[in-house]
């Protein structure tokens, strides 16, 4: 456990991902905040009187001030506008890149050693306007994506196979946007490689699925986009951190040199621990997988240019 860890924007993402992690006791103080007055507040309180019934002891404070934030060990940013039908994560560039500056500028100013998860969209552009604005090492600012594309992948092969969730094991690389990168070659079910279990165009409809899966969960919500996954994945990589578990986990990662290349946010394989990003793993790519990787970067350099930092 952990003296306290922050949550900026406290939506859907935001919201669910403070009551796992206080459901999970990650920390003694879980901080909620937002520009709204009134809203960190109320969740916060709502989610503290739970802790009776879900037999949690850590704290959740809801507030518009970061003061009550200082000195946490992780801020995970939610804060900005979801997709709503018919819009792309790009189309989310201009007004997020505004909100996640202010905020990292804050982080900045209170909690100067903290280890940023950042998950607001478009997550690899957003992630890179943290690195900057903030000027922490590259090992303190994590894009949150992998996670979510790889759970979305894991389901929809467990349910194809009709096998548990638990016994798939695989990655996903890459931007988090339609050119994400699902790895075949590195995807396995308790060992035995998938494509042994499912034929090519089965694989390749899933891959499709998975690429598109945040869209799905848009068109069907309409009013906003996906929650419960993706707070589940931020908060799967802040208890790697605070339990130092050393977990391998596809995480945006800002490259220097990696993979052959460099100045960019990307889903890379990362091993997670307290210090944040411990080690970027280097693994073998087949020739279509490089390509793809290749093009997935290619989609995120070019918002890069817009945020002009
Ligand atoms: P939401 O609209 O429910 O919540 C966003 C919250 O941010 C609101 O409460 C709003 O008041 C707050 N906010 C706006 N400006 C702020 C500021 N300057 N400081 C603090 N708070 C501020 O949206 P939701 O569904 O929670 O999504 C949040 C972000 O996460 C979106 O950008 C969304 O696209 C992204 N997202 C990224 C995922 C990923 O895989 N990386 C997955 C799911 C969502
Ligand atoms: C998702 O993948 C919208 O990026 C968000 O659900």
């Amino acid at each position: 456990m952990v003296e306290k860890i922050t949550v900026v924007g406290a939506g859907n993402v935001g919201a669910t991902t403070a009551q796992r992690l206080a459901e999970k006791e990650l920390a003694r103080q879980v901080v909620m905040v937002d520009v709204v007055d009134g809203v960190p507040q109320g969740k916060a309180l709502d989610q503290w009187e739970s802790a009776p019934i879900e037999g949690f002891d850590a704290r959740v404070i809801g507030t518009n001030d970061y003061a009550a934030s200082a000195g946490s060990a992780i801020v995970v940013v939610t804060a900005g506008i979801a997709r709503k039908p018919g819009m792309s994560r790009d189309d989310l560039l201009n007004t997020n890149a505004g909100i996640v500056k202010q905020v990292s500028e804050q982080i900045k100013a209170t909690s100067p050693n903290a280890i940023v998860i950042m998950v607001s969209n478009p997550l690899d552009v957003m992630a890179y306007v943290a690195l900057k604005v903030t000027g922490f090492p590259r090992q303190r600012v994590i894009g949150m994506a992998g996670v979510l594309d790889t759970a979305r992948y894991r389901a929809f092969l467990a349910d194809a196979l009709d096998v548990s969730v638990r016994d798939i094991q695989a990655m996903v690389l890459g931007g988090h946007g339609d050119t994400m990168v699902p790895l075949i070659s590195y995807t396995s079910v308790s060992g035995i490689p998938v494509t042994q279990l499912l034929d090519r165009a089965k694989l390749d409809a899933i891959v499709d699925r998975t690429r598109t899966g945040g869209a799905e969960i848009v068109k069907y919500l309409k009013t906003g986009s996906a929650y419960y996954a993706p707070s589940s994945a931020a908060v799967q990589m802040c208890e790697a951190i605070v339990l130092d578990q050393k977990r391998v986990l596809p995480c945006a990662a800002w490259l220097d040199g990696e993979y052959g290349m460099s100045g960019l946010f990307l889903g890379v394989p990362c091993k997670l621990g307290r210090r944040g990003i411990e080690q970027i793993l280097q693994v073998e790519l087949t020739g279509d997988e490089r390509a793809a990787l290749a093009k997935s970067a290619d989609a995120v350099r070019e918002p890069m240019k817009v945020v002009g930092l």
